[in-house]
């Protein structure tokens, strides 16, 4: 696939829809939940990733159908052909809104990973989410202890200017003004933050229907 077919829309004129037997009521007694989407942003190194995953495990011991979708995974398969512009991260996040809405209906819980740094981008996740179902969350760990960490070495690339684009270097990241919850990923465990989050994601996990 090319870039070109991004700006080649389908004319919905041209498409009907289709409706399942099995409801949202059903899925969820099924599954023990009500599905929900939590939305990570963060700063590159702020341990999204490492706190999605730790999440994913700890409601998966707990006996609930949970699944990461991962910024750098994403990026080597359903985003491969796109960048960092702040069009093609548009494009990016308006995709993996569109999967975990489709996880949702499945019932899956999705948990995304996202450096998801536009206010607009976000605004657009719940909006195709469904706001009812999308918790936001924003891992605050600041840009020096992200680039004191520099998992990947991506910073100092940046830094001495082989990566265009870098969020916190030379792209900005828009802080969250009202996320449903702050976690300080500079500070805190791994496990606390996930017991934050479980917390939140409590009314979910108890009402199956
Ligand atoms: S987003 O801005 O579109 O939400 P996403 O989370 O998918 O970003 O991808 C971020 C990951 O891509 C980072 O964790 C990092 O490993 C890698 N990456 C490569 N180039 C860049 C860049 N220019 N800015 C930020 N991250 C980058």
């Amino acid at each position: 696939m090319t870039t070109s077919s991004v700006k080649a829309p389908t004319d919905a004129r041209n498409l009907g829809s289709h409706n399942s037997h099995v409801t949202s009521g059903d899925r969820a007694r099924l599954l023990g939940h009500r599905p929900a989407t939590v939305w990570l942003t963060g700063l590159s190194g702020s341990g999204k990733s490492t706190l999605a995953y730790a999440l994913e495990k700890q409601l998966v011991n707990d006996g609930h159908l949970a699944y990461v979708l991962d910024g750098d995974n994403i990026r080597h398969g359903l985003s491969k052909d796109i960048g960092f512009s702040p069009e093609y991260r548009h494009e990016n996040i308006r995709r993996i809104a569109e999967v975990a809405k489709l996880f949702n209906d499945a019932g899956v819980l999705v948990i995304a990973a996202f450096i998801s740094p536009y206010h607009r981008d976000r605004a657009m996740a719940r909006e195709i989410v469904g706001t009812e179902r999308f918790l936001e969350v924003h891992l605050n760990a600041n840009i020096a202890v992200c680039e004191s960490r520099d998992p990947k070495g991506l910073y100092k690339k940046a830094r001495e200017g082989l990566i265009n684009d870098f969020t916190g270097v030379s792209a900005p990241y828009e802080v969250p003004e009202n996320p449903e919850l702050h976690i300080d990923s500079g500070n805190l465990s791994i496990a606390e933050s996930v017991a934050h989050i479980m917390n939140r994601l409590a009314p979910y996990l108890h009402a199956a229907a």
